[in-house]
């Protein structure tokens, strides 16, 4: 892949896990797709997979030593870490995501990421429980929040024996994450206003009514945004994601505190995403005080919040909206409907009752419908991948708009 004249050179760091395997067979198709490759192993990593392999895949000399003497002077650490548009870490184990997190450089590979001004992906390979291991998950949040991009890893059979989370993601899905981070910046001078997670609706000072949203889909939104050069606002309601530090994060807990944040930054924004799963009810007298047990069956009485979309759809001002429609029947009928009365541009449209379409998952299966009718059915993809599809939608519409202005 080539961008004006300039090849493209992707370093591949490459740490001891079994999944070094698969490592082998992402270079050979980073060559192919016509990308420059310097490859640089641990000393665990040659335990699994010989340099030679990557050498005659990648073509070049692969890096493994600091401290050696003619790799030093004939590529030399810091070179190599300027030589770079995009460093990869696949597979990443736990240690060295460790090492990263807490800014230690020991060998040849960390120095380097250390150097490094490239945009950097960690795709992680491990056992399902260190995946999980609450110690290596604070590491990945640490690391997002400061803007390393990381890939989910595939569930399925492990090497070690167990069933899960924690399989290297195949070779081609890791070549369509580094395609698209190598990707010029199409969305600089944008500034979305972005919402995501559930809201949540209190009966008293202890319990509230919400939805089983996670907030991921509006999280993978803005993560998509700012990798592509927009400006982003999140307002989010409670979600365990961290987002990327370029976003700007305003926390909310009800949809009347949603609606009171996202009408303040909507005059500044150029597109609002409403990804959030706001109630559409909410307690009409929250208690002051926590509810008593009782004998009696306990009436709660709710009244509607309001459409925060609807409203913004009534004060456009030339401002491009997006919507989202969780559905359990008459999926584009529904979502069709919603986009002409809520006066929005998209609609992402998803059938939450399908297996890998729903609420808190990392994947979606989402049909994207405009108001000239036209819809693009998407397979099951992450969400990542599906935010990225909703703003090559968003551009094609700004596209139409500024041809029919022209
Ligand atoms: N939405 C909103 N304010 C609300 C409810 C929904 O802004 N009070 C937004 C959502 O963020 C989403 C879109 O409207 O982008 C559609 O939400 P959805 O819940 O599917 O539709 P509703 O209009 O609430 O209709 P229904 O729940 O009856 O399907």
């Amino acid at each position: 892949m080539t961008v004006g004249e300039k090849e493209k050179t992707v370093i591949i760091g490459v740490t001891g896990g079994i999944a070094c395997y698969k490592a082998v067979e992402l270079v050979r198709l980073l060559v192919k797709d016509s990308l420059a490759v310097q490859v640089i192993m641990t000393r665990a990593a040659m335990e699994f997979v010989t340099p030679l392999t990557f050498q005659t895949l990648s073509g070049k000399p692969v890096a493994t030593e600091t401290f050696n003497l003619t790799q030093e002077s004939e590529i030399g650490h810091i070179n190599l870490a300027d030589s770079a548009d995009l460093f990869v870490i696949a597979p990443a184990t736990a240690n060295v995501i460790g090492k990263i997190a807490a800014g230690i450089a020991d060998d040849l590979l960390t120095t380097v990421l250390m150097a490094t001004q490239a945009p950097v992906l960690i795709a992680p390979a491990m056992n399902i429980h260190m995946y999980e291991n609450p110690i290596l998950q604070e590491n990945i949040r640490k690391l997002r929040r400061i803007g390393y991009h990381f890939m989910e890893p595939a569930e399925g059979y492990l090497a070690c024996g167990y069933e899960g989370k924690g399989r290297l993601p195949e070779p081609e899905k890791i070549l369509e994450e580094i395609r698209s981070l190598l990707r010029k910046k199409d969305l600089l001078g944008e500034r979305f206003l972005i919402t995501a997670g559930p809201s949540r609706e209190p009966l008293d000072p202890v319990r509230y009514i919400s939805n089983r949203s996670s907030g991921k889909m509006g999280y993978a939104l803005a993560r998509a945004a700012v990798r592509r050069g927009a400006g982003v606002v999140l307002v989010s309601g409670p979600s365990a994601i961290e987002p990327p530090s370029a976003v700007r994060l305003i926390p909310v807990n009800t949809a009347a505190e949603m609606r009171r944040a996202v009408l303040e930054q909507f005059p500044e924004c150029t597109a609002v995403i409403m990804a959030a799963a706001v109630a559409d009810y909410r307690p009409v007298d929250a208690s002051s005080k926590k509810l008593k047990r009782g004998k009696a069956p306990l009436d709660i009485r709710l009244e509607p919040n309001p459409d925060i979309l609807r409203e913004l759809g009534r004060r456009k001002n030339g401002k491009l909206l997006v919507g989202f429609a969780a559905e359990t029947e008459e999926l584009i009928a529904n979502a069709t409907r919603k986009l002409h009365e809520k006066n929005l541009d998209l609609i992402v449209a998803n059938d939450v009752t399908q297996a890998g379409g729903g609420f808190d998952g990392d994947t979606n299966i989402a049909t994207i419908v405009d108001r000239s009718g036209a819809s693009d059915s998407l397979s099951l993809m992450t969400k990542d991948e599906l935010a990225d599809r909703i703003y090559d939608h968003l551009l094609a519409l700004k596209d139409k708009h500024s041809d029919g202005n022209s």
